[in-house]
């Protein structure tokens, strides 16, 4: 089982976590890939079982430039995503109207689509180092166990903990 770790970014600060969440589940024995949502379809989705998403948010509450074209996809794909287990941490600045806009939007999409969230997601601000590290270590924890037992077993069990 990989863990599909795809990021959104326009000036780097998601691809970079994502890189950071790859790093640690190789160095924990884990297979993990980096996926740049700007380079695939969402159709990817319905082969993957396990991801995160890292993604910023932009304009007025939108997605990277690059995460355009999936996410006008994803909003009117009529997806069965419900093999999926996900965590999203968006990246934004509350000082912005729409703080996390794209981060709250994906999260919502892949919900209806039938994906289960294994973790809440995380709106971070523009100091996000604390917020981040403290996720990557629950996902590593609550992902890690999962995948390296049976996925919905390990993680139906944790979401049933973590979202009570
Ligand atoms: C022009 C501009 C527009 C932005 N719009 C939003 C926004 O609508 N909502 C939000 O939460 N953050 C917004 N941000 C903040 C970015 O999402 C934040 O700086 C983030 O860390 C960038 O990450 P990235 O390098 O991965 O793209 C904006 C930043 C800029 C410079």
């Amino acid at each position: 089982m990989t863990m599909n770790v795809y990021f959104a970014t326009m000036t780097g600060n998601a691809e970079s976590l994502a890189t950071s969440v790859v790093d640690e589940f190789v160095a924990s024995g884990l297979e993990a890939s980096l996926v740049d949502m700007g380079k695939v379809s969402p159709s990817d989705l319905t082969k993957t079982e396990c991801a995160v998403f890292i993604v910023s948010t932009w304009g007025e509450g939108e997605p990277p430039n690059d995460a355009d074209e999936f996410w006008s996809e994803l909003e009117f794909a009529a997806l069965d995503l419900s093999c999926m287990h996900y965590a999203v941490f968006g990246l934004g600045d509350s000082g912005y109207d729409e703080f996390n806009g794209f981060a709250r939007d994906l999260d919502e999409r892949l919900k209806v689509l039938g994906a289960k969230p294994f973790m809440d997601r995380v709106d971070a601000d523009i100091d996000y180092s604390d917020d981040f590290d403290d996720w990557e270590a629950r996902v590593l924890k609550h992902a890690g166990a999962a995948m390296g037992a049976d996925l919905s077993a390990a993680m139906g069990a944790d979401l049933t903990a973590e979202m009570s």
